[in-house]
């Protein structure tokens, strides 16, 4: 998925978002991995999320969108929506703003890390700009409510390539496309039709489709059957997180928002309020999304520098940070993952 080649060592730029809760510490910990790979990398830091609103009374200043437009990458810490109320999601919105339409999110066991099942291995596509997340909610009459879910067969198809060259340039042998077409039989009927016309020009690739619920099951009960995995943007979004629930948890899952020349790394995981400030968070999430930032650069070595780093520092079991049953900081995590990088 690269999509610069990098000729000269003059720095890449690249917009910073702290972002909410454990962002700021998550952050800090994935700038020291990135440093220790060599590759000069130059951050615009720019404030979205909580502290915005309080500095400027708006979680997206326009200024943020500005810069990520204009440095074309961003790495993010997580930013904080408010439940049932107050503003729209600020990631739902840098999501649509820069047509970040294809979200890509690898999923796998690292050695060391108990797990219920070894060799889990596997891409989620999401589908990143309609589905349910297009905002389109009214109240009919007082106690009515109306939610759109809006699919697009330009969307769906941009999504299902986006899928199968993803499977053959990662060397990926199956696709399945997860759906409820059984009842939306028209939203999500549309989605797979358009998975099906694009399957067919790629036959090398394996093409399956599940129903949501029993993916849901077989990815609990028999995770290695699956490879890319493409979803709509709800679907992916859930199972994402149960994903990253047979790997250690959200503290492994990295995410990649890709659009057409334009790209935002960051966590699957949100900005986690009940440990925030503690510096206990697994930083390995947004450090795993650095290194998709540097694959995207064509820092490949660099980038396969950071996930050896953190399969040796896992598989030592030395370090780790309190989810992992571990006493380590946030920040001594990020410091051993350093120290491997760099020899
Ligand atoms: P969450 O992902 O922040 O946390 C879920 C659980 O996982 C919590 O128990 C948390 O402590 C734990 N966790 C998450 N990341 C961790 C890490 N790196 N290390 C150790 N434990 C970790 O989900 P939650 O609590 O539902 O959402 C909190 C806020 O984050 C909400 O405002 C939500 O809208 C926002 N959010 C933002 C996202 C983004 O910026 N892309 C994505 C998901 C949620
Ligand atoms: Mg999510």
């Amino acid at each position: 998925m690269a999509k610069k080649k990098s000729t000269k060592k003059s720095p890449y730029t690249i917009t910073l978002i702290p972002g909410d809760g454990i962002g700021p510490e998550i952050v800090q910990a994935t700038l020291t991995v990135l440093e220790a790979t060599g590759v000069p990398l130059e951050f615009e830091e720019v404030v979205a999320g909580e502290a915005a609103l309080a500095l400027y009374g708006d979680p997206l200043p326009d200024n943020v969108l500005a810069s990520i437009h204009d440095r074309k990458v961003a790495l993010k810490g997580p930013l904080t929506t408010p439940v049932g109320r107050g503003f729209r999601s600020i990631n739902v919105r840098i999501r649509k703003a820069l047509d970040l339409y294809a979200n890509l999110r690898p999923i796998r066991t690292f050695p060391g890390v108990e797990v219920p099942y070894p060799r889990v291995d596997m891409v989620i596509i999401r589908e990143n700009t309609e589905d349910l997340y297009s905002g389109l909610e009214h109240v009919v009459v007082p106690g009515v409510v109306e939610s759109l879910k809006v699919i697009t067969e330009r969307a769906s198809l941009r999504i299902a390539e986006f899928a199968f060259r993803i499977a053959e340039q990662w060397n990926r042998k199956k696709v399945t496309s997860i759906h409820k077409a059984n009842i939306m039989k028209l939203s999500d009927g549309l989605f797979l039709e358009a998975v099906r016309k694009v399957a067919i020009h790629h036959p090398s690739i394996e093409y399956e489709e599940l129903i949501v619920d029993n993916a849901a099951m077989q990815m609990v009960m028999n995770p290695t059957r699956f490879d890319v995995v493409l979803t709509e943007n709800l679907y992916g979004d859930i199972m994402s997180d149960l994903a990253a629930g047979l790997v250690g948890g959200l503290g492994f899952a990295p995410s990649a928002n890709i659009g057409e020349d334009v790209a935002v790394f960051e966590a699957v995981h949100g900005s986690a309020p009940d440990i925030a400030g503690k510096n206990i968070a697994n930083p390995i999430a947004l450090i795993l999304a650095g290194a998709l930032m540097l694959d995207w650069l064509g820092e490949r070595k660099a980038a396969e520098s950071i996930r050896r780093a953190v399969e040796i520092v896992l598989r030592e079991g030395k370090i780790r940070t309190p989810d992992l049953g571990g006493t380590a900081s946030t920040q001594e995590l990020a410091r051993a993952i350093a120290d491997r990088v760099r020899s």
